[in-house]
């Protein structure tokens, strides 16, 4: 029975390294009282509705074996000192101050070209894409697959756009977790053979306790509206998906 952890570790950070340029949400590196982080900041354009998705999302990962560098919150304390003296980078900061999401610095890690989508690891590949087909995840394509490579590891990263319905809930029906996935755009849409055996493989390690603790380390500020209720309606949601996954992939063929 693997452990379901309810929060994630916290540590403040000391100064401010440098910025992340290729991402599009402004992440900085930061020294902290626990080593370096890679930090996604509460103040960036995009708001908290990603810091959400991430962690949720890496808590799924975590619990199907696929390798997403460790969450942890990184308190930002005002006037934080910055290598980058960047003065877009101070207002971010500022903006900043409190609690962000922390992930653990992929040191030596490379983003994956796309001459290995197609070379990686059947099983990992698969994983990938059933993962992505749960949370919907719309931003691992070949322009942006978000996958890390680091001493012969893939590793998964930037879920922020994922379990999109939680920017509209007043629109989240009971057919809404049904709903279909552009399986083709994905960079391990060649995996898809595969999906059924995977889904018999990782849908059991998900169960509605590991689901409702996915949710449970979310700060009450990132989530919005009724926290609590918030945080069952994730699990809810991922439980229904998982259900029509199911019975997708066990449809008798041409069904
Ligand atoms: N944990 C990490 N450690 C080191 N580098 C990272 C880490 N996560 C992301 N990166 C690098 O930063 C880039 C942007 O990160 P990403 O999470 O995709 O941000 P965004 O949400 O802004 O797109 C990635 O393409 C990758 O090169
Ligand atoms: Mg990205």
């Amino acid at each position: 029975m693997p452990t379901i952890r309810t929060d994630l570790a916290h540590c403040v950070a000391t100064r401010v390294i440098r910025r992340e340029r290729k991402g599009s949400s402004s992440p900085v590196v930061a020294e902290t009282t626990d080593g370096a982080r890679f930090v996604k900041l509460h103040g960036a354009s995009q708001g908290t509705a990603p810091l959400v998705a991430e962690i949720i999302v890496g808590e799924l990962a975590d619990a199907i074996g696929l390798s997403v560098p460790e969450r942890s919150f990184v308190e930002l304390p005002t006037g934080i000192p910055s290598d980058d003296q960047n003065d877009e980078l101070r207002d971010l900061l500022d903006r900043s101050m409190g609690t962000n999401l922390g992930f653990a610095l992929l040191e030596g890690g490379r983003d994956l070209t796309a001459s290995e989508f197609g070379s990686a690891n059947l099983v990992t590949a698969a994983r990938v894409l059933w993962l992505d087909i749960l949370v919907q995840n719309l931003d691992r394509t070949p322009r942006n697959a978000n996958l890390m490579m680091r001493r012969g590891t893939i590793w998964l990263i930037d879920h922020g756009a994922c379990l999109p319905f939680q920017h509209d809930w007043s629109s989240v029906t009971e057919s809404h977790p049904g709903r279909g996935y552009d399986i083709e755009g994905h960079v391990f849409g060649w995996a898809s053979p595969v999906l059924g055996d995977v889904h018999a493989q990782c849908a059991p390690l998900l169960t509605r306790e590991v689901l409702r603790a996915a949710a449970q380390p979310v700060p009450d500020a990132w989530i919005g509206g009724d926290a609590t209720r918030r945080r069952e309606g994730f699990a809810a949601f991922l439980w229904k998906r998982l259900v029509a996954m199911e019975r997708s992939f066990n449809a008798p063929e041409g069904a």
